[in-house]
């Protein structure tokens, strides 16, 4: 228990530390308006892996399957690189995360929990389409970034291909397909997310 207090503290408030470079090339000069753009987009995104970390650490603290937590951990290594690169590009940016960062993950680690304790096959299911609904927002955010903004792009792309892997695997494990209702709750659930944290 201890632990886990220990993680969630040290995600919310300490730096994230990348285990892979950040992707990309070195940061060209953008317009006021250009910068502005994409710093509202990669403080969303930022939020975003803030509670991919609450999500993948609440399952993996209430699944019973030691292989599963031990997939589920391995995902959160990779996640903790995309919230590093956020925070980093979001620096450069000369922006900030979004204020609400504790309750992304609080939120979310609550869910994962909650998902945790539903069973592998249901708890797979959730990673699979948490990771499909993540990948749809990337893609669409791809096509928003200023033109000029290769950096943040070659980030977003990598981070993309990762939760495409993290899906598949979670469906090659045996996750389930979860019924339409709660795959819209959950679509609603990152909508409220993804509006506040562009704005606070
Ligand atoms: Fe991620
Ligand atoms: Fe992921």
């Amino acid at each position: 228990m201890l632990a886990t207090v220990d993680r969630a503290l040290r995600s919310m408030l300490a730096p994230a530390r990348a285990s892979r470079p950040v992707p990309g090339p070195a940061a060209s000069p953008l317009t006021e308006a250009e910068r502005r753009e994409a710093a509202a987009l990669m403080r969303v995104n930022h939020a975003g892996e803030m509670a991919a970390q609450g999500l993948y650490h609440g399952q993996a603290l209430l699944t019973r399957t030691p292989q599963l937590r031990s997939q589920l951990e391995d995902a959160a290594r990779e996640e903790t690189d995309h919230l590093a690169w956020c925070e980093t590009r979001l620096r450069e940016l000369a922006d900030r995360p979004s204020l609400l960062t504790p309750v992304w993950y609080v939120g979310s680690f609550t869910i994962g929990a909650i998902a945790g304790l539903a069973g592998d096959r249901i708890g797979l299911g959730f990673v699979s389409e948490t990771e499909r609904q993540v990948e749809a927002h990337l893609n669409s955010h791809l096509t928003r970034l200023p033109s000029g903004d290769q950096r943040s792009r070659a980030i977003l792309t990598q981070m993309r291909d990762d939760e495409i892997e993290h899906g598949a695997k979670a469906r090659a494990s045996g996750g389930i397909e979860l019924p339409a209702p709660i795959r819209a709750v959950m679509r609603a659930t990152a909508r409220v997310m993804t509006s506040t944290a562009s704005r606070i």
